[in-house]
């Protein structure tokens, strides 16, 4: 039976989190604003941006005076708000930079200018 505990033994470090699932979860590798709000947001917003009443509701960002502040929408983004998830841990600096900017100029918004890296590695 000592065998049986070698091999035990032996294995044990496969038990670890050494592939780090645990640690660090998945991350989005899209690198566009229009490829993250694809893949990521329209599911709920809608590719139209504007968003959807069924089982829950989504918010329309379509002409959406709200995204004027640029620091609103990083907070949502990144903390998430009561139904919508966070992405903070999912989405990079650069990502969450683009795909602010990506909303705040489409959907008939205009506003300027883009967030920066900075700007969000400061909201965090
Ligand atoms: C699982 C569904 C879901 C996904 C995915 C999602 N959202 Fe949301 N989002 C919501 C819901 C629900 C709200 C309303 C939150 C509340 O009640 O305050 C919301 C609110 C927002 C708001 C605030 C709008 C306003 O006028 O107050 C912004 C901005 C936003 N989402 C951007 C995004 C972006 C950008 C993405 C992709 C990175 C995204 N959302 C992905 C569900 C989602």
């Amino acid at each position: 039976m000592r065998w049986l505990f070698v091999l035990l033994l032996w294995s044990a470090p496969a038990l670890a989190d050494d592939d780090g699932v645990f640690g660090s979860p998945f991350r989005f590798t899209e690198t566009s604003g229009a490829s993250i709000y694809t893949h990521v947001c329209a599911g709920c917003h809608m590719p139209d941006g504007r968003g959807a009443v069924g089982a829950a509701a989504y918010p329309s960002l379509a002409d959406d005076a709200r995204l004027a502040a640029v620091g609103y929408p990083i907070g949502v983004v990144l903390r998430g708000q009561r139904a919508m998830p966070p992405f903070g841990r999912t989405l990079s600096d650069s990502q969450v930079a683009d795909v602010v900017d990506y909303i705040r100029t489409h959907f008939g918004n205009n506003y300027a200018p883009p967030p920066t890296e900075t700007e969000i590695r400061t909201a965090r």
